[in-house]
């Protein structure tokens, strides 16, 4: 496994073989959810190179930049199995003095994360384009954990005509259902116990949906009730949209996206399900 610092390192790297190449974008503190989409790149490429940069420009100015979970260390033992090249730039390396150009994907950022986090997507979808030209994969893997930046990837890509499959790979989560994310580290015990209650509404949903109630409202208001259950649970949205263009539906049309933002003190967790016939 090589680790590479610079653009022209990587660039170098790729030159070197013409093999096919899986390409994971994290900016770190894996976890399995992170190795889960390694090990699907490894299996359709020769090689697989992983990026590691939390990307400041995706974190607005009151969110969690600076205190983003850092371990490269770990990291670097975790990808070792599977990985042959780890990219690893600085802040300059990727927005040097004078830096000023922006991918801004319209429309399906309007809503959900978009509008909770305003320039989230932008910052997202700038770094992205940049990972892709600098390692220049054939293939790149995003989780469904986070929908609506996998949306965002997939409307860049066909819109510049980017020639990289994307390609989506199912949330890991853990034993009692809560989706692995490097923010779970925030959770105090008392919340980490209660966040399950994420992933027990997405159900509530599916299970309603199965029993044929129709009404995207009656099924939101029976998982506000069930979240609103613990005490530690601030619910910022649930949403039930359709799953192309992510605007809300009223009736249940498949496939719908449900999908939500909850607090738990200071920790904001993202959770979604993909409702199918
Ligand atoms: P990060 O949050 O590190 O996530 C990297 C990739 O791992 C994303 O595609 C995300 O959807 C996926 N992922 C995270 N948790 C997952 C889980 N439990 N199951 C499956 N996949 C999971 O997303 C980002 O970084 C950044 O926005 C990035 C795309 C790297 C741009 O900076």
């Amino acid at each position: 496994m090589e680790v590479l610092k610079t653009i022209a390192e990587m660039r170098q790297a790729r030159k070197a073989s013409k093999k096919t190449m899986g390409f994971v974008p994290t900016m770190g503190y894996l976890h399995e959810g992170h190795i889960s989409l390694v090990r699907q790149a490894r299996e359709k490429n020769k090689l697989v190179a992983v990026s590691i940069f939390v990307n400041p420009t995706q974190f607005g100015p009151k969110e969690d930049f600076r205190t983003y979970p850092r371990d490269t260390k770990h990291d670097l033992s975790m990808l070792k199995p599977h990985t042959d090249f780890v990219f690893m730039p600085s802040d300059e390396e990727m927005y040097p003095e004078g830096y000023d150009s922006w991918v801004e994907v319209k429309g399906i950022t309007d809503m959900l994360e978009g509008s909770a986090r305003p320039g989230h997507f932008r910052g997202v979808s700038t770094v992205v384009l940049k990972l892709f030209n600098i390692v220049q994969p054939n293939r790149a893997y995003f989780g469904q954990k986070d929908a609506q930046q996998l949306a965002v990837i997939k409307k860049m890509v066909k819109d510049f005509d980017v020639n990289i499959d994307i390609v989506a790979c199912p949330t890991v989560r853990e034993s009692d259902g809560l989706a692995m994310s490097s923010r779970n580290t925030y959770l105090t015990p008392e919340q980490r116990r209660s966040a399950p209650v994420l992933y027990q509404s997405l159900q509530l949903a599916q299970e309603l949906a199965k029993q044929g109630e129709w009404d995207a409202l009656a099924i939101r208001k029976e998982m506000t009730k069930l979240i609103q259950k613990e005490s530690q649970a601030d619910i910022e949205y649930i949403s039930i949209a359709d799953n192309e263009t992510l605007k809300e539906i009223h009736r249940i049309k498949y496939p719908a996206l449900v999908s939500m933002a909850v607090r738990f003190g200071r920790t904001r967790l993202i959770d979604n399900l993909v409702l199918e016939e």
